[in-house]
């Protein structure tokens, strides 16, 4: 199935099929040289497979973790692209998670002021959310995503296949993200996941059809799009002082910022997909990140709080009241 994300002369096609990966060739327009940007811990054949119905690839394997996003790893695509002779007619795909695709987002919107690009996210959290909306970023200083642009992709490719390959802890920590959008925007779907019956595919398309609906209506995070940091505010602090991964951070920020009612339903939802529910660290340590991170206005951090599945609330907080929701899940 092929979800469109409408955005006037930057809309796109997000293809949703299994075994799609295997004929990219017939989706993408390959027939140029292509920079097929992955990493270490992505199996080769994702890259291989792509790069073997390119015209002309060149393959570049990243390191794998958030440490690739930054200013040496950029220039070295660049300057790979500049070496191999690339022009503004070639294209960049990513083919991996997150990690990959923002950065190598950024060097395609770089490259001779932006040429194309296409995401083949391997991951469930980056199929669920990061491939979609155009976010491309490295970090800076220990910022996160502090450097970086909005730009579409040319299109993108969803494989489910790929996740038979994924880690069960990586699949888990995608499944946050889903629970999320189902959480702010889709109660039937966050009922899926309660009646402990979910196909990945279908989740999937639902969550995507979230995010769809989300970037169509703010692009730029002027407003709307906020509402995808949900869990982010507390997930962001945890993520910031212990070594879980960024669903999991996201499945406990969701924790504190439900209403009681929901939070009670939420809790065994998380826990029946391997996800934690609370997490051995310095809540101290985890609050200063936090702030580290956001701007406070009048004192205060805007989060964003799910009252009802399905819905948000966009709540002002006290540092003493962050501070609690901080507590709620992480124990010293
Ligand atoms: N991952 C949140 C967003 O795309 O806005």
């Amino acid at each position: 199935m092929t979800v469109r994300i409408e955005l006037g002369e930057s809309s796109y096609d997000v293809v949703l099929e299994p075994g799609c990966l295997s004929h990219a060739e017939e989706l993408l327009d390959l027939d140029r040289k292509v920079l097929v940007v992955t990493d270490a811990g992505v199996p080769e054949e994702y890259a291989e497979t792509v790069a073997a119905q390119c015209k002309n690839a060149v393959v570049v394997t990243v390191p794998e973790g958030e440490g690739s996003k930054s200013f040496p790893v950029l220039e070295k695509l660049l300057v790979k692209m500049l070496e191999e002779g690339f022009t503004r007619r070639d294209c960049v795909v990513a083919v991996g998670g997150g990690v990959v695709g923002d950065l190598s987002g950024l060097a395609a919107a770089l490259y001779m002021r932006g040429i194309d690009f296409y995401n083949i996210p391997t991951t469930l959290l980056s199929q669920a959310d990061s491939s979609i909306g155009g976010k491309t970023a490295i970090d800076l200083a220990g910022i996160k995503n502090s450097v970086g642009v909005f730009r579409q992709p040319k299109k993108v490719l969803i494989d489910p296949e790929t996740l038979k390959t994924l880690p069960a802890r990586q699949i888990a920590a995608g499944y946050a993200e889903i629970v999320k959008a189902g959480l702010i925007a889709d109660a039937a779907l966050f009922s899926l996941f309660e009646a402990g019956d979910v196909d990945p595919v279908e989740a999937l398309y639902r969550a995507l059809l979230v995010k769809k609906s989300v970037v169509e209506q703010d692009e730029r995070e002027s407003g709307l799009r906020r509402i995808l940091n949900f869990g982010h505010t507390v997930g962001h602090g945890i993520e910031s002082v212990t070594g879980l991964y960024h669903g999991e951070c996201v499945a406990l920020g969701m924790i504190p910022t439900c209403a009681p009612a929901v939070r009670e339903r939420l809790i065994p939802v998380l826990a029946r997909l391997g996800l934690p529910t609370s997490v051995k660290a310095d809540p101290d340590k985890v609050y200063a990140a936090l702030l580290h991170d956001k701007k406070a206005a009048d004192g205060k951090i805007t989060v964003v709080r799910v009252n009802e599945p399905g819905s948000f609330e966009l709540i002002p907080l006290s540092p003493e009241e962050l501070r609690d929701y901080v507590g709620m899940v992480v124990k010293s």
